[in-house]
């Protein structure tokens, strides 16, 4: 039995990891913990465990895994001082505020011996994981081209809080396009297995607006070209201001065809052959943001992932040393973004 605790118990405690925990039977939720004593107090009156005082109090106990749900300005510091402790970490994406930041994290992994694993959930969606399998059997030839989209109205509708600290840049620092965009960056790397080398990024702020009527400090829609090992290159664009149905699509071009990934209601991956066929797949749907805060919700994988390897001792696929290249990119983005020109990734 693995003992968890929780830290930070906002939206993604109260919608995905409580619940996914309390749902798994190799687990048990020891604890909560938030700077707001009386948020962990709701989540211990649902699942049972404890409320501790301070992140120590909770390391202290006898725990062997932490998931770590807090703004994203403290998930660097909090990981770090649970893997030192000796808990295995689960932490939200997007892994860190820095790039120094995410290279400390998973030195410190490393060092300690425990296992990161970042909240990247995009990777174990049915049709992500089937639309992987079919780009990797060669079967539609090579890739061609790509492009990957993530919009919704944005983090005010999720969090509940119009004024959240996701738009404020000292607590966020980054708006939709790391927010959105490290799960679609880090599933392009997944999907195809290359790494993105160059991007060409803009990022704008449109219509998230401050109390006082001014515009927000971090970016309301983002768009990044991307360029592989190989050359080919692809777009995502991310958003926080689209007002009508989420979208979580993409789509892989390849000599032979086209794979839909989550662009239609009925079937979540739709194979489009050159010579005419379709191979539509009704495997699952993405639960949008809108339907999660109004309390439908489906289980992300992402708990019994952690837990599984906890358990069988082996580290997770979707480590520390795996989802930081994505975070490379979300940073060659940004540096992009700043100076108009055409960034390199650091560590290709
Ligand atoms: N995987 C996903 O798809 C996904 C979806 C939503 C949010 N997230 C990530 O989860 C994290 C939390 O987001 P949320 O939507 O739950 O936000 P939230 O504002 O609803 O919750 C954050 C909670 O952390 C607490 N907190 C902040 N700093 C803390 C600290 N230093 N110590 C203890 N508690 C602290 C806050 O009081 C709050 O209760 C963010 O990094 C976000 O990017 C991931």
């Amino acid at each position: 039995m693995v003992n968890v605790a929780i830290i930070g118990c906002g939206k993604i405690t109260e919608v995905r990891h409580a619940p996914e925990y309390s749902e798994n039977k190799n687990c048990k939720i020891v604890g909560f913990y938030d700077v707001f004593s009386e948020k962990a107090e709701a989540l211990a009156k649902i699942y049972g465990g404890k409320v501790y005082a301070s992140v120590e109090e909770l390391l202290a106990d006898d725990i062997n895994a932490v998931s770590v749900c807090v703004a994203n300005r403290y998930h660097a510091e909090i990981s770090i001082q649970a893997l030192k402790a000796g808990k295995h970490v689960l932490c939200e994406k997007p892994m860190a505020t820095t790039e120094d930041d995410c290279e400390a994290m998973v030195k410190v992994a490393e060092e300690s011996g425990k296992y990161l694993m970042i909240g990247l959930n995009q990777r174990l969606a049915k049709a992500h994981v089937k639309g992987r399998e079919i780009l990797q059997s060669g079967e539609l030839g090579e890739l061609v081209g790509f492009e990957t989209h993530f919009s919704h109205p944005g983090p005010e509708g999720w969090t509940g809080v119009a004024n959240s600290w996701f738009f404020d840049k000292k607590i966020a620092e980054f708006g939709a396009m790391a927010d959105l965009g490290v799960h679609k960056t880090d599933l392009l790397y997944y999907l195809i297995g290359q790494k993105i080398v160059k991007t060409s990024a803009i990022l704008t702020t449109v219509d998230k607006r401050n109390q006082d009527g001014s515009l927000v400090d971090v970016d309301d829609n983002a768009i990044a070209l991307y360029t592989l090992e190989n050359g080919v290159v692809g777009t995502m664009s991310v958003s926080w201001t689209n007002y009508g149905q989420e979208d979580n699509s993409t789509k892989l071009y390849c000599q032979g065809g086209v794979i839909r990934m989550y662009d239609d209601p009925t079937y979540s991956l739709i194979v489009e052959a050159k010579n005419g066929s379709i191979i539509p797949y009704e495997l699952d749907q993405l639960t949008s943001n809108k339907e999660q805060t109004s309390g439908g919700r489906s289980n992300t994988g992402v708990i019994d992932t952690f837990i599984e390897a906890v358990m069988n001792g082996h580290e997770p696929a979707l480590n520390g040393k795996s989802a930081i290249h994505a975070m490379h990119v979300i940073f060659a983005n940004q540096r992009s973004a700043m100076s108009g020109k055409v960034e390199s990734v650091k560590g290709v």
